[in-house]
């Protein structure tokens, strides 16, 4: 019989029907999330029907005649519950589930209401981790100087944003930093008087959390004339690396161009994908 009536409501929901701006509700993943229906004052609910619209409509819970109905089609089973109040509850909610939601809201007069929510579900970022390139000393660039490339790194979360600064609470003067990568790679030119210490921080943010992690550059500024390079990962070498042997590469058909043009010799000079430039 509910249903009956349901496919009814759901047919005519196209009619007279008060619509709301949607309500954007942010959800975490792993977490319960609510999506709390707005009841007018003086709107007595006979009965609710909230259904799922992404990527085509199925309903998630119904509430008849105030008996409280979760749907077993739908993929919330088993982790929604319809709150006396017409809330519906999803926990706990995954990264999935991200879409929109229709509250249809009949009252005992059968006139209805339908509330639209766009529930966006995201990851907790993990704590990042930074890790430090220094650049080869130019030996004829000025001295005293050091060259830094800082990748920083979250390996979990959602939309992620970085954002880098002094921990010493200077701005980042935009002659000696530039942020590459969409930030998540800082290069820094360091005064070895002027600038040391310095320490930064890497900030790594999303809709529903931040993690901070902070680097003090010292050692690696020292390390710098005749230094190994500190490990990398695989994923950093792409990052620092690929862009870096671009540039080298360039740098090297320069070179050779001047040195030819100069000589007046025929040279030849191939460079194999992964060959590495002593620098
Ligand atoms: C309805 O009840 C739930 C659970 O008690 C609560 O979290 C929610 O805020 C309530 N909704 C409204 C609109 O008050
Ligand atoms: C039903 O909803 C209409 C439109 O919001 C409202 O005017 C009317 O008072 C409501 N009646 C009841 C009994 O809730
Ligand atoms: C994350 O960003 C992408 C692209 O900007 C967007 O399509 C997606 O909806 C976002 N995810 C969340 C959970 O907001």
């Amino acid at each position: 019989m509910g249903w009956i009536v349901l496919t009814l409501v759901l047919h005519t929901a196209g009619q007279a029907v008060l619509a709301h701006a949607p309500v954007q509700v942010l959800g975490t993943e792993g977490e319960p999330v609510f999506l709390k229906a707005n009841v007018p004052p003086g709107f007595h609910i006979r009965d609710t029907f909230w259904s799922f619209l992404t990527p085509v409509e199925e309903v998630v819970a119904i509430s008849f005649r105030g008996t409280p109905e979760i749907l077993y089609q739908s993929r919330f089973y088993g982790r929604s519950r319809l709150h006396p109040n017409f809330t519906l509850e999803i926990s706990p909610v995954a990264l999935g589930d991200s879409g929109t939601f229709s509250a249809l809201l009949v009252n005992t007069t059968g006139e209805m209401e339908k509330q639209i929510f766009h529930l966006a579900v995201y990851d907790v970022v993990s704590t990042p981790t930074i890790r430090v390139f220094s650049e080869e000393s130019n030996p004829n660039g000025p001295a005293g100087s050091c060259e830094l490339f800082l990748a920083c790194a979250a390996s979990r979360g959602t939309n992620v944003t970085y954002r880098w600064a002094r921990t010493d609470g200077k701005a980042l003067a935009r002659d000696k930093h530039s942020a590459l990568e969409n930030g998540q790679v800082l290069w820094a030119k360091l005064d070895l008087s002027e600038d040391m210490p310095a320490s930064y921080s890497c900030t790594v943010a999303n809709a529903v959390s931040t993690k901070s992690v902070t680097i003090h550059v010292q050692g690696q500024c020292k390390r710098q004339s005749g230094a190994k390079e500190p490990d990398y990962d695989y994923k950093s070498t792409l990052l620092i690396v690929v862009p870096l042997a671009s540039f080298l590469l360039s740098a090297a058909a320069i070179l050779v161009m001047h040195t030819k043009h100069r000589s007046g010799k025929q040279m030849s000079y191939t460079v194999s994908e992964n060959e590495s430039f002593p620098a």
